[in-house]
């Protein structure tokens, strides 16, 4: 493996009622002057924008209030939010909401001590020297925003979504109860377990040598989702399910199973692109392209295919070759989403090849990218051939 140093500052508080056990708490350090940031509505009616307000206004904070986020939130949301922390002299923000509301606040909190346009943060042309302090209330199992420092922020106007991060933008502190994920609708429950997965498995996907635990870390997670996922998706309210799923979600993606590795994060790039272009919620879109990636490597990544195959999905290696092992883990796979809902065809959103050029040429804006294995744009093109 490669040499790491790993440092993850979140304070991850994990349970049910800690909301209302910790939350002022946790606060408290940072100041009195708080933004909430919050999504389109869910968490008002869920209850939780009620139990979070009545905490806040009962323990002297002064709240100021940023609602509306987009699923895969844009940079005029950030930029109203940069906006009230200035005007308002915010002290910290704290974010309630999926990984959209979460990304947004990370854009906020460094674009609030950053002269300039917040863009060129999300687009590396300057990069953050100070950030205000924030903290989550996480209500959607998905992404691991809330315990990494990892943002993804769409520019609608031009049609660009980018991801960015910086070590500034960890969140303070991160509060997750499975009893606010229990109102997550079916849709989405099915994207966050899909992303979830796939993280872990961009991460499985790597060119470094002599790492065993971290493949057996990443075989793990896979084992625990494939396992809990059907039972919650027939079964929005076993809570317990929700409980597995939320933490496996975290850590999926808060650095836990990238030691010493770097994974191959194409698929994400290619999926941004496209939902730069259609605003389709991220996970459909990784659920269409990723086994298309998988079977694009299939040569390449044939050995690790093949340790996926038997160890996780299970596949009986007798009397085979390892192609058609490798093909057969690829086909569990694209038969286990399938099975639990999720879409597997870019025409299952109506995309055709129309814009496959402009997609692919967002994709490829910083040049050729993947770690595993570094694509060009005939690569993308024909990943998203195989994927109409
Ligand atoms: O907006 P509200 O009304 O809150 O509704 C949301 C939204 O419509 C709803 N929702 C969230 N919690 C709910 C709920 N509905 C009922 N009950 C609840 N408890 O779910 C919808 C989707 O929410 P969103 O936050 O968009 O989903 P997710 O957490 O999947 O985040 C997706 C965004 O994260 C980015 C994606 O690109 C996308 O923009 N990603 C961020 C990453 C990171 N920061 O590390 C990594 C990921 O790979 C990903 O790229
Ligand atoms: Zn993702």
């Amino acid at each position: 493996m490669e040499s790491f140093i790993y440092q993850n500052p979140t304070r991850l508080i994990f349970g049910q009622d800690q909301v209302n056990k910790q939350l002022v708490d946790q606060l408290k350090p940072f100041g009195k002057k708080v933004l909430l940031v919050y999504g389109g509505g869910s968490i008002k009616r869920n209850g939780l924008y009620n139990e979070v307000i009545t905490l806040l206004s009962e323990n002297g904070f002064v709240v100021s209030e940023l609602d509306g986020v987009e699923p895969n939130p844009r940079l005029s949301s950030v930029q109203r939010g940069v906006e009230i922390c200035n005007s308002n002299k915010i002290d910290v923000v704290l974010a309630v909401g999926g990984g959209s509301v979460i990304d947004c606040t990370k854009a906020i909190v460094a674009g609030a001590k950053y002269d300039g346009d917040v863009w060129d943060l999300v687009i590396k042309k300057e990069t953050p020297k100070d950030a205000l302090p924030f903290g989550t209330i996480l209500t959607l199992a998905a992404t691991g925003s809330e315990m990494n420092a990892g943002s993804v922020i769409t520019n609608w106007e031009t049609r660009e979504k980018h991801g960015w991060g910086s070590p500034l933008v960890f969140p303070k502190f991160s509060i997750l109860d499975p009893k606010n994920t229990l109102s997550v609708p079916k849709d989405h429950t099915i994207y966050g377990i899909v992303d979830m997965m796939t993280h872990v498995l961009e991460q499985y996907f790597h060119q470094q040598e002599n790492t065993p635990l971290q493949e057996r870390l990443c075989e793990a997670v896979l084992h625990t989702v494939i396992e809990a996922g059907p039972k919650l998706v027939n079964n929005l309210d076993d809570v317990e399910k929700r409980e597995t799923i939320l933490y496996s979600g975290t850590v999926a993606l808060n650095g836990t199973l990238q030691m010493g590795t770097r994974g191959d994060w194409a698929s994400h790039n290619i999926e941004h692109a496209v939902s730069a272009v259609y605003d389709i919620p991220h996970a459909g879109g990784l659920a269409i392209l990723f086994p298309q990636w998988l079977r694009y490597h299939a040569k390449l990544g044939e050995k690790k295919l093949v340790q996926l195959a038997t160890r996780v999905w299970g596949v009986d290696p007798d009397g085979k070759t390892n192609e058609q092992i490798a093909k057969e883990g690829i086909e569990k796979l694209e038969e286990f989403w399938r099975g639990l809902g999720a879409p597997s065809k870019l025409a299952d959103y109506k995309i055709d090849d129309s814009q496959l050029e402009v997609i692919a040429d967002k994709a490829m804006i910083n040049g050729s990218f993947g770690n595993f294995n570094k694509l060009n744009k005939e690569d993308v093109l024909a990943i998203l051939r195989a994927s109409l």
